[in-house]
Parts: structure tokens; sequence; C-alpha cells
């Protein structure tokens, strides 16, 4: 049988092709249903926001996306192909990089090592050591580039602040990322400066059109900034989608406290 897929209507920024596409997918924990049937597509070159309450289970599909969790139903497409992602390793080989919520840096390695983390340069010989004066010179270079000060590359990522840590792996996944970039409320722990830097940063990469890039943030303004689309998830659901070119500030902040309310009714009616 062919896993090959009719593209969806093409978004303005895209080509029509999809990069992924998420059909059907649950996940529980224990009890808890968290995911109760997600439904998604992203375009290739597309930047797709996702918004929802804290516990809606954004962070859980990132971690799905990225192969840190399996999903208990449903499936994922790649470029039309049906994927198992089994590891965090399985998922970056398909070209999908992630900045996670909780977990961005390694603390006791250095910053360069993070930097280069899952894609180390080696030199020839017979050990295939590692060329850590490459890292070091190539991570010096392209943290100069893109304007984030770290005191040293050296520094254990420990010893920075949360939003240069932050920078730090948003740069790495960035860097990178040959597919598909999910990014978890990357701009989460940053001061306005770092945040325009990442911003600019992201930007960059979603104009160059080689990849396709999901990104979470409370901020509308982030999001309406950097977004072709967005996605509101509630109750488990992606319950509103919207160009970003189609809606305003104030109708997305409405449809989010509408559906709010359609579910706290739907709850409490099913509770009488
Ligand atoms: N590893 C886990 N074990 C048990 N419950 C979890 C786990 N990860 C997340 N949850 C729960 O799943 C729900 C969704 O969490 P999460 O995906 O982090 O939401 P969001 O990122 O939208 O704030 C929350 O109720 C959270 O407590
Ligand atoms: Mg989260």
């Amino acid at each position: 049988m062919s896993d090959e897929l009719q593209p969806d209507q093409a978004t303005p920024a895209t080509n029509g092709k999809l990069a992924l596409e998420v059909r059907g997918v649950t996940k529980r924990f224990g009890a808890l249903e968290v995911l109760r049937g997600i439904d998604l597509s992203l375009h290739q070159g597309e930047v797709l926001g996702l918004v929802g309450d804290n516990g809606a289970g954004k962070s859980t599909l990132v971690k799905i996306l990225s192969g840190f969790h399996p999903q208990d139903g449903g499936d994922l497409l790649i470029e039309g192909q049906r994927v198992g992602l089994s590891s965090v390793g399985s998922a970056r080989a398909h070209g999908i990089e992630t900045v996670y919520q909780d977990l961005a840096l390694i603390p006791q390695l250095p910053v360069y090592q993070n930097l280069f983390l899952g894609h180390e340069l080696t030199r020839f010989g017979p050990l295939r050591i590692l060329d850590k004066a490459q890292m070091r010179k190539l991570s010096r270079q392209y943290l100069d580039d893109i304007h984030v000060n770290v005191p040293s590359v050296d520094a254990d990522s420990d010893q920075l602040s949360g939003g240069q840590r932050q920078a730090i792996a948003v740069a790495r996944a960035v860097r990178v990322a040959t597919k598909i970039l999910l990014l978890d409320e990357p701009l989460a722990a940053m001061g306005a400066r770092e945040s325009r830097l990442i911003i600019d940063l992201v930007k960059d990469l979603a104009s160059s059109g080689r990849v396709s890039i999901i990104v979470i943030d409370h901020n509308f303004a982030h999001l309406f900034e950097l977004c072709d689309r967005l996605l509101v998830l509630q109750g488990g659901r992606i319950t509103v989608e919207r160009q970003v070119h189609e809606t305003s500030l104030e109708e997305l902040t409405e449809l989010m406290v509408s559906s709010y309310r359609a579910q706290l009714e739907a709850v409490s009616e099913a509770g009488a």
C-alpha cells in the first residue's frame, strides 16, 4: 500500500507540499487523557504557531514529534511517509530538531559542546576523536555572527542565565535542523534583547524556506510576527485554526476565550 499523500491546499508562504502530518494522535498519562485525537499538517517552509492554556498538552505533542514520548494511537507522516519515531535520535535522523521547554541544554557540558550536540565534529584518524578546537572556533564565530553574548564558549552551560541557555539551545537547533524545527516556548526566559535576536534568527531560517517550524509561545505578538498559521489546542484537541493574515490579536483572544467557555459548559453539563 502506498503512503503517498495528496497535499492540502497550499498556504501562501509554502509550496503546498507537506513536511509533516499528524493523524489522530492520542496520548494519556495514566488516567489523564492529554491528547484526544490531534490532526495537523505542517507545510514545507511553513511556520505554525501553537497556543493553548497551561496543561493543554502542547509540550506533550512536541515530545511525541521529537521522539521523546511514544504516542498511544494515531500516525505521524514525514513528507508523506508513515514513520515511527522511537527515540530522539530517530527523529533527528528524520531531520527533526527540538528546543524543549524544560531541558534546553546539558548543564555539565561547555557551551561549544552543547552547540554541536548530536552533530559533533570529529577529526579523521583511527579513533575519530572530537575536533574540539574546530568546534570551539566555529562556536565563537557563530555566536558572534548572530550576536548572542556568552562569557566564553568554554563556560559550562549551568553558569549561564536562563535566557542565555535558551538562546544557545535555539541557535543550536536552528544551525542543525534540516527539515523540521520544534520550538517549545523558546523565548520564555528571555529579556527583550535576547527575544529580538532569537525571533530574527528564526525568521531568517523561515525565510530561507528550507525548514518547517512549529513554535509554541504564550505571547500572541511574537506569534503574529513569526507565524503563517495558528492553531489553538484545548481539551486535547485542536479547536481553532487561522491563517495569521486572516485574523487579529483581538479575534484570536476572543476565539480562545469563547472556546474555553464552551468547553467549561460541556464539562458542567456532563456533570449535571
Ligand atoms: N511525563 C508525564 N507524566 C504524567 N503526566 C504528564 C507528563 N507530562 C505531562 N503530563 C501532564 O499532561 C498534561 C499536559 O502537559 P503539557 O503537555 O506539558 O502541557 P502544556 O505544554 O500545554 O502546558 C498536564 O496535565 C501535565 O501535568
Ligand atoms: Mg508546555
